[in-house]
């Protein structure tokens, strides 16, 4: 489903005027001209030095080209030739520390059979360019983004691992931050000590007046522990930008400048053999008076223009925009009107995510199915869903007020339900949880919490209570292979991790309620697991080994193809039909403890002919007439 630019498109800027015709660069540069220049314009062509801008910036990409090393470039033209490649269902994502997992970035090696046992095509290293020293925001606060963190290992180890994962048919990702620096940054230094030039790369105020009035509209993201969005530093008397922590201060992308150091950022890590560019924290980078702040138009100009730059310099890698918005406004991060397949190639799927939560706590799927039904298209273009339960963010509760109410419940009442039944304080509650940032001004509570605590493992205290949480982790990791993307793993949910409780015994994670599920790899309860298949940790293993297996021999699951939300007459059944032209897949859901039907004419008529489960790879057989999900049952059918 890949629409291409029109080549032969009028090509404004240096583009047409260097463009000789057959040079594979050129060609490059024609096909995505139309997606960089005009953006560009829009954004920075008021400016004197626009066209000094043009120049630098095509000047870049060609030497960055040029250094591409020849590997990287055959690449380019494998994926050139399979754009598809991050939308076919052998993409299966695993995510983690990689000092928690494997030690440094040289250990990871001998974890690769581990993770290509579990089926895993696509590799995501949690931060791992140089961080701040302490407390870094587990490595979101950056301070150099052409090292690697130390710690960790050096560019070249990264590149080495790069080599062995293409070798392996794995892709890498990691996370490139693109709303601000850490303040130890060298720009930041000379900001500090008075550079203008470098002042201008951040938001930086004389006094509090614009700030005050900005404030008015923002959202802050770290009530309890960063209020505000603005820090004062009388050392230097000037008020900074800093949306998170007050160590981590907001780029300036109004300043062109921002624009060409992260573009040379960006393909130095591309060469480096990075697949995928995770860009951190983009719905922040564009500010407006009166607004949040948050995702403004020029926020999709400044990501089209970047993904063009990759696409031109470094063409087999691809973006993940991470926006952890609303139903809508996520959508926006796919290129939505006439970005429509120029914007990322990747975006969460939080959506997904909260409504599984969200459904689990109520038993009852029918605002889940609203939800996905109203706001998401049956298929994107040239774009898919990551797909996640957990990862190592907490879990806020992104459901609007029009959604509930179109349910006939109040979205406020809703969401503190939800914050009470997975912080465990809700009577008859299954989870354990934590809460994390709660902000009296707005009544927001989010959680944290693994996926095997919040799903009941941590709580349950006999064996059938196991059973049920065992139960709802594999429908969860059923959902998320089946639904059109990669699945992403969150590290140690394949093994039902509990929550870990460590992080209060670390000065520069106590204050972080989200360490609580970022627990370190437990390597003998792997073992436990491959050895007691019956265990609650074995079966998670084994299970979420089969599905991701039945996953990538399910052609009909490639995210290219259209996933259409159903409503299976039975609120506690959630349903979606993968639709191909060689037949229909019928994704079944129960989402309660209690056994459930479907009559078998409502499977026929949706086109499923042969009554077989893709997923245990059987044929179902109907009781009086009806398939009979057991409590948390999953079926692909067909
Ligand atoms: C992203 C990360 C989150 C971090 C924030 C600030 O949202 O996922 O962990 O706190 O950016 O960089
Ligand atoms: C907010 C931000 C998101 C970030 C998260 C960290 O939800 O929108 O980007 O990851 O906070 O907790």
């Amino acid at each position: 489903m890949t629409v291409q630019s029109d080549a032969s498109a009028p090509t404004p800027g240096p583009a047409s005027a260097q463009a000789k015709g057959n040079d594979i660069f050129d060609l490059r540069m024609a096909r995505s001209a139309p997606d960089l220049w005009p953006m560009l314009e829009r954004l920075y062509g008021q400016r004197a030095d626009f066209a000094e801008f043009c120049t630098r910036l095509d000047q870049l990409l060609r030497d960055n080209w040029r250094a591409r090393p020849p590997a990287l470039k055959r690449l380019d033209l494998v994926r050139d030739l399979e754009p598809d490649w991050f939308q076919r269902p052998r993409m299966v994502g695993y995510v983690f520390y990689i000092d928690r997992f494997a030690g440094k970035i040289a250990d990871i090696h001998n974890r690769l059979d581990y993770l290509q046992s579990l089926g895993v095509t696509y590799v995501h290293l949690m931060p791992c360019l140089m961080p701040r020293p302490g407390d870094s925001d587990g490595g979101y606060s950056v301070m150099d983004y052409t090292r690697t963190n130390p710690d960790l290992g050096s560019m070249a180890d990264l590149t080495k691992l790069a080599t062995a994962l293409r070798e392996r048919g794995m892709s890498l990702c990691i996370d490139l931050v693109l709303n601000h620096t850490a303040k130890e940054h060298d720009w930041a230094r000379k900001a500090a000590g008075g550079d203008r030039e470098y002042q201008d790369m951040y938001l930086m105020f004389d006094d509090d007046t614009l700030p005050r009035r900005y404030e008015q509209s923002l959202i802050e993201i770290f009530p309890d522990t960063a209020p505000g969005s603005f820090t004062h530093y009388p050392e230097f008397g000037k008020w900074v930008w800093t949306t998170f922590n007050e160590h981590q201060w907001d780029l300036n992308w109004a300043n062109p400048r921002v624009f060409l150091e992260i573009v040379q950022i960006m393909l130095n890590l591309a060469n480096k053999g990075v697949d995928v560019l995770r860009l951190d924290a983009v719905a922040f980078m564009w500010k407006r008076m009166g607004t949040t702040c948050q995702s403004q138009p020029e926020v999709h100009a400044i990501l089209r223009a970047l993904r063009a730059c990759t696409r031109i310099a470094a063409g087999a890698a691809i973006h993940l925009e991470e926006a952890i918005v609303g139903p809508a406004e996520m959508l926006t991060y796919f290129g939505r009107g006439e970005h429509d397949g120029h914007e990322g190639n990747l975006a969460y799927h939080n959506s997904l995510m909260v409504q599984y939560w969200a459904a689990l706590a109520t038993r009852d799927t029918r605002l889940m199915t609203h939800v996905l039904r109203t706001h998401f298209p049956a298929r994107l273009t040239n774009a898919t869903y990551a797909n996640y339960i957990r990862c190592h963010d907490d879990i806020g509760w992104a459901i609007t007020d029009e959604d509930a109410g179109a349910l006939g419940i109040s979205g406020s009442g809703h969401r503190g339900f939800l914050s009470n039944f997975y912080d465990g304080s809700f009577p008859g509650s299954f989870a354990s949880g934590a809460l994390f940032q709660v902000n009296p001004e707005t009544g927001d509570k989010r959680i944290s919490g693994s996926f095997a605590s919040l799903a009941g493992l941590e709580r349950a205290a006999d064996d059938h209570k196991r059973q049920l949480a065992v139960n709802r982790i594999l429908m969860g990791t059923a959902l998320i292979a089946a639904w059109g993307g990669i699945p992403l793993i969150y590290m140690g949910d394949e093994i039902g991790l509990l929550n870990d409780h460590a992080y209060l015994d670390r000065p520069d994670h106590a204050h972080d309620s989200r360490w609580i599920h970022r627990p370190v790899m437990d390597w003998d309860r792997v073992a436990h697991a491959e050895a007691a298949p019956d265990s609650p940790e074995g079966q998670i293993l084994h299970g979420t080994r089969a599905i991701m297996a039945r996953r990538a021999a399910t052609p009909g699951l490639h995210g290219g193809i259209a996933t259409d939300v159903l409503d299976a007459g039975n609120p506690a059944i959630f349903a979606f039909a993968r639709r191909s032209p060689t037949g229909t897949i019928l994704c079944l859901f129960n989402f309660t403890e209690n056994w459930q039907q479907v009559p078998g004419h409502w499977l026929r008529y949706h086109g499923v002919q042969d009554m077989r489960d893709l997923l245990s790879d059987a044929v179902v057989t109907l009781h009086g007439g009806n398939l009979a999900l057991p409590p948390y049952g999953r079926v692909w059918m067909t």
